[in-house]
C-alpha cells in the first residue's frame, strides 16, 4: 500500500489590514479551488508591530514569532496585496522585513510564493507586484515565475466578501495549480 502524500500547508497573507479589504475577500475565496488535501490560513497582519532590530531579542514581539511559525510551518505562501502610490503597501513591506530575519536564512528563504495583486483600478496592482516579488527575492524566497496574476476592477468582482467573477476565479485557478505543482516538484526533490 503506497502511503497518501502529507497535506500541504499554505500560508496567505494579505496586504491589508482593513475590514472591509478586497484584497483579504480574494484570498477568502481560494479554498474552494484547493484540493481536499491543502489546508490555508490567513494569516492577519494587523497585530505586526513596525520591524526594530532591537526587538529581535531572544523573544520576539509574540505576532511576529506566530507570523514567521506559521510560514516556516507552510509549504508555500499565497500574497494578496493592494498598491499604495505605486507601491507595495507598508503593513506587508514590514512583514515581509520581519519575516525576512535571519537575512538569507529566514522561513522565506526557498519558500514557494503567488503572488497577486488587485485594485479597483485598472492597473491591477501590477506596480506593487513587482516591488513585492523584488523584495521576496532578496531574502531568497521563490516568487513563482509564470504569468502574474493581477485583478483590475476588483469592488465589481466581489459578491458577498468572495470573487464571483468567472474569468479571473479561472485565472487563479491555473495560478493554484502551477503553485501546487511547484511545491510537489520541490518536495521530490528534497526527498
Ligand atoms: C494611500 C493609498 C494609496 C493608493 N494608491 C493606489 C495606487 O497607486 N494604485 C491603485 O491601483 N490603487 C491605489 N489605491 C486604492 C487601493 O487600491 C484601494 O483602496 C484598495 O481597495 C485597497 O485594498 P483593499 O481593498 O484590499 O484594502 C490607494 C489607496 C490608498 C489608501
Amino acid at each position: 500500500m503506497t502511503a497518501s502524500p502529507a497535506p500541504v500547508r499554505i500560508t496567505a497573507i494579505s496586504g491589508s489590514i482593513r475590514n472591509g479589504s478586497h484584497c483579504t475577500a480574494v484570498l477568502r475565496s481560494l479554498d474552494p479551488l484547493l484540493p481536499a488535501q491543502v489546508k490555508m490560513e490567513i494569516f492577519p497582519l494587523n497585530d505586526i508591530p513596525l520591524y526594530n532590530a532591537d526587538l529581535e531579542g531572544d523573544a520576539l514581539p509574540e505576532s511576529v514569532a506566530r507570523m514567521k511559525a506559521s510560514i516556516a510551518e507552510a509549504d508555500g505562501l499565497v500574497l494578496c496585496s493592494p498598491e499604495y502610490n505605486y507601491g507595495i503597501p507598508g503593513v506587508l513591506k514590514n512583514a515581509i522585513d520581519w519575516a525576512s530575519r535571519p537575512g538569507f536564512a529566514s522561513p522565506l528563504k526557498g519558500k514557494p510564493v503567488l503572488v497577486m495583486t488587485a485594485s479597483p483600478g485598472t492597473a491591477g496592482g501590477v506596480r506593487a507586484q513587482a516591488q513585492i516579488r523584488e523584495a521576496l527575492m532578496a531574502t531568497l524566497a521563490r516568487p513563482l515565475v509564470r504569468q502574474h496574476i493581477a485583478i483590475p476592477g476588483v469592488a465589481a468582482k466581489l459578491q458577498e466578501g468572495r470573487l464571483a467573477d468567472a474569468p479571473t476565479l479561472q485565472v487563479i485557478q491555473e495560478g493554484l495549480d502551477d503553485f501546487l505543482r511547484e511545491i510537489r516538484w520541490l518536495r521530490n526533490a528534497h526527498s
